[in-house]
């Protein structure tokens, strides 16, 4: 039983206005996919500063909050919930360092982005942190447990 919960460990994924308009939702996905992560919820959206808020209440005192939310609520948003092992840690490495500076080249902010204010993704940091996000910007009705028959994925 706890290694199939282990499988359907869940994080939240978002494409940020950038990423839209720079047409990269289908390179981001298409990552994610290949990687052997199983795609439980999808949506664009509109973000409103209310939700945002909530999203980022950690980062209320810090001096970039405004611009970030003012950058977050520019465009649409693509939020995703991706599920399989491991699949929190392993998204961070895949999106790569918050400063794409840092982020090594193979990583989403490492091959699309320059400068933090505009890294593209955002993916949950934590396993509890990916609940509480999941929790804020879907509904449970809207995420789908559907069966994985493809035996190269582990979901
Ligand atoms: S901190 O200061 O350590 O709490 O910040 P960090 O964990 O590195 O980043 C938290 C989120 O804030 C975003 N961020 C910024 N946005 C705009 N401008 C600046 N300068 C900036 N610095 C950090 C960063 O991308 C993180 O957002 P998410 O959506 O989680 O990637």
């Amino acid at each position: 039983l706890a290694a199939l919960k282990d499988f359907r460990e869940r994080t939240l994924v978002a494409v940020k206005p950038d990423g839209v308009q720079r047409r990269l939702v289908g390179q981001i996905i298409q990552r994610f996919e290949q990687r052997g992560f199983k795609l439980v919820g999808l949506k664009m959206l509109e973000a409103s500063e209310e939700l945002l808020s909530e999203h980022y209440c950690e980062l209320r005192m810090k001096p970039f909050y405004h611009g970030l939310l003012r950058y977050m609520t520019s465009g649409p948003v693509v939020v995703m919930v991706w599920e399989g092992h491991n699949v929190v840690q392993t998204s961070r490495t895949m999106v790569g360092h918050t400063n794409p500076a840092e982020a090594p080249a193979g990583t989403v902010r490492g091959d699309f982005s320059i400068h933090v204010s505009r890294n593209v993704v955002h993916a949950s940091d934590s396993v509890e942190g990916a609940q509480r996000e999941i929790q804020l910007w879907f509904q449970e009705k809207d995420i789908l447990n559907w069966d994985c028959c493809d035996q190269t994925s582990t979901g």
